[in-house]
């Protein structure tokens, strides 16, 4: 057994190496510097027991870590997940796969970050899968002899996951770097993860609007005039994504356009973009053997195929090198904005294989086990990287992701389609520098289609993928007006939404939150006005008083999202202790309590904290363009004063680096103690004059409201 020896890097982040030091990792792929900065203005912090505590043990030819863990500890993050939050009592073998139908730790983004409600973080930084035994496993050396139970008599206390007090960690055989993160809430040690990735990703503004896909062998004029119905019928709408139809082959892809689909592609983005739409290309890592990259790729390829295209070697600089000379001559000159990056994950679970096998050599000398845990990282940086070369931001969709994601422009999709684990991997993802998006294909009713459309426009990308299915925002006429009015609400909410991002990129500070990110689990939060339990459990066991509320989450300092779903006409909803407004039925709650809520079909339950400012914009056709100004309307709620954080730039370049942006206070004072004083008790104030702000024109504030006025 041996106890390790870790550095402290600063601000409650310390390292370790274990065997030899990869040079392949998600970290050092990356290459972000850590926010020191933005850790040190966090408060010094310890670990909750001696770092002694953690040993290194040889078990063959495996290295395990061991970490301590208490009887009501629960375990968070590990990346992206379906079918659980808590993974207490699970094993987890973090494979990247496609089709995580099965709650087994496969998934398109399995992290090697495990966070504890105990205060504090583990990360593996490896490109190799990880299995992690989140107190799953019991030494025969250490069994308690109390804790063996007699299962034909005693069926109450015996339990099918044993009562282990460790959390076992199977380590790469070559060894990997190992990080320990330091809370000392919860949340404190998420950000400190983010803020060792580098920060959070802050999107443009128009990643924020709504984004449609069309069916995937559209042509330019059906494209365009899809494109065009959305500004006819009042459909707000941002970006256009083209399906693998643009290509001029696909499965494998070539890269190039389809010429008799898209005959003048540059005309048909500038048309686009005329009505102020952007496009966003679906593509594939798998090159054909038709484009013009694969002779120079395939000496820089592994040595399996995949839908008899090339798996290139992109850890290789010259491989990189033709992929985004190709893309920015081909797509980004053009005016192309992104990319959907799709099945860089890999099936293999469900028969139907077709990734590369692990044993595929790459001429890097990687192997395919550790190509495909990187792969989905590979394209996020290599494409990002292309668009700051042109001083542009982009915002995509990737469906695979590791560790080290927290600073890119990307967002996981799956082919999945189950309403309430969209939404719990919605939650999940905050935990581990995610993003997710629950997007829309089609819905088994117009109940059904409202549901996830409310639920879609409150995520990190709102977007319909009618590739396979041919839905429009209008395909259920009898809910239509819902539909748009959820839109709007989505384009009305960008200037909070982009404040919220920027706390992300800046403070580590996880946009979309879980419930248990947000709440003091110990302060007040036990017992419910019925007596019943709503956060404790019966020790980590106690499965079936357990809820943790995977099916709500909050949109940054002072949005609670609670979904509906299709079927269910009434849902309970945990909200956090104060005053709260419902967004748009303006009836006020008292949080720290369970409520009931019952919610007609076009109202999806959205509260907002009393005593927030909620920065708005009128909603247009789509998100500001570079150089318009538009009014911000500042809507102050309840009876208290409030304070808040506002944050705007360009919206579109990476000049807010360079210190081109805004960070304003926000301050209501006043007197008033009725909600009807509305406007004559308060008064408010913008810290910066208008002219600091790059996108607005005019202020307008609203005091003392109980819901959202009608724009
Ligand atoms: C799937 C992807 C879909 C769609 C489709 C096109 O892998 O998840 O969103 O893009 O490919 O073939």
């Amino acid at each position: 057994m041996t106890v390790l020896d870790w550095q402290e890097l600063g601000c409650g982040v310390w390292k370790t190496v274990v065997g030899e030091q990869q040079d392949f990792t998600p970290l050092s792929w990356m290459s972000r510097e850590p926010l020191f900065e933005a850790l040190e203005q966090m408060q010094e912090t310890t670990l909750p027991f001696a770092m002694s505590d953690i040993h290194l043990e040889a078990a063959g030819s495996s290295r395990i870590l061991r970490l301590p863990l208490q009887e009501d500890e629960k375990l968070y993050g590990l990346g992206l997940h379906f079918m659980k939050m808590n993974h207490r009592g699970r094993t987890r073998y973090l494979r990247v796969n496609s089709d995580p139908k099965q709650d087994t730790g496969e998934t398109h983004a399995p992290v090697p970050f495990l966070v504890t409600d105990r205060g504090y973080g583990v990360l593996v930084n490896t490109s190799r899968i990880v299995t992690v035994h989140c107190g799953s496993t019991v030494k025969l050396n250490e069994t308690a002899l109390e804790r063996v139970k007699d299962r034909n008599n005693d069926r109450k206390s015996w339990k099918a996951t044993p009562l282990s007090d460790y959390i076992e960690i199977v380590l790469p055989q070559e060894g990997a770097e190992l990080y320990l993160i330091g809370g000392p809430g919860l949340m404190d040690a998420v950000r400190r993860y983010n803020l060792l990735c580098g920060g959070g990703t802050l999107p443009p503004k128009w990643g924020l609007g709504f984004w449609h896909r069309v069916p995937t062998l559209y042509t330019d004029k059906e494209v365009q005039e899809e494109a065009m119905e959305f500004r006819n019928r009042d459909f707000p709408c941002d970006v256009i994504g083209l399906e693998p139809g643009w290509h001029s082959k696909s499965y494998p892809v070539t890269y190039e356009w389809a010429k008799e689909r898209f005959p003048e592609p540059k005309k048909t983005i500038d048309a686009l973009a005329e009505a102020g739409f952007r496009v966003n290309l679906w593509e594939h890592p798998y090159v054909s053997p038709e484009s013009k990259l694969y002779e120079p790729l395939e000496p820089l390829s592994g040595s399996y195929s995949v839908w008899g295209g090339l798996a290139p070697d992109y850890s290789l600089p010259e491989a990189q090198r033709l992929y985004q000379e190709q893309h920015l001559q081909e797509h980004v000159s053009l005016g192309v904005s992104g990319y959907k990056q799709d099945e860089c994950d890999g099936s293999e679970l469900t028969g139907n294989s077709w990734m590369f096998p692990s044993h595929t050599q790459f001429p890097s000398g990687h192997d395919g086990e550790q190509m495909r845990q990187m792969y989905g990282l590979m394209f996020q940086k290599m494409t990002d990287d292309l668009f700051r070369t042109q001083n542009r931001r982009t915002y995509g969709l990737v469906r695979a992701s590791n560790a080290g994601a927290s600073s890119m422009p990307y967002v996981l999709y799956s082919d999945l389609y189950d309403h309430k684990q969209f939404i719990r991997a919605l939650c999940n993802s905050s935990f581990s520098g995610l993003l997710w998006t629950p997007e829309v294909r089609r819905a088994s009713s117009a109940e059904d289609w409202v549901r996830r459309m409310q639920a879609v426009c409150l995520s990190p990308l709102a977007m319909l993928n009618a590739w396979g299915d041919g839905t429009k925002p209008w395909s259920y006429p009898e809910v239509e007006p819902i539909i748009r009015h959820y839109i709007k609400l989505r384009m009305r909410l960008i200037p909070y939404l982009y404040t919220t991002f920027a706390q992300y990129r800046f403070q580590g500070i996880p946009p979309f939150r879980a419930m248990p990110l947000v709440m003091d689990m110990a302060d007040g939060f036990t017992v419910n006005e019925t007596g019943r339990a709503i956060n404790t459990t019966d020790g980590a066991y106690g499965k079936k008083t357990e809820k943790l509320w995977d099916d709500q989450f909050m949109i940054g300092d002072c949005l609670l999202v609670a979904p509906m779903f299709a079927g269910e006409t009434t849902r309970e909803v945990l909200l956090p202790k104060g005053g709260w407004f419902g967004l748009e039925t303006g009836e006020r709650y008292e949080g720290g309590q369970i409520i009931q809520v019952e919610p007609g079909l076009e109202q999806m339950p959205i509260f907002v904290k009393e005593g927030a400012i909620l920065p708005t914009i009128p909603a247009h056709a789509h998100a500001q363009l570079p150089g318009e100004k538009v009014q911000l309307h500042l809507v102050h709620f309840g009876n208290k004063p409030g304070q808040a954080l506002f944050y705007d730039d360009d919206g579109e370049t990476f000049d807010y680096e360079k210190g081109d942006r805004c960070w304003a206070q926000l301050e209501v004072h006043g007197t008033g103690n009725s909600v009807d004083q509305g406007n004559e008790a308060f008064e408010g104030k913008l810290s910066e004059g208008l002219e600091a702000l790059f996108s607005y024109n005019q202020v307008k504030w609203t005091f003392g409201a109980s819901r959202l006025p009608e724009e």
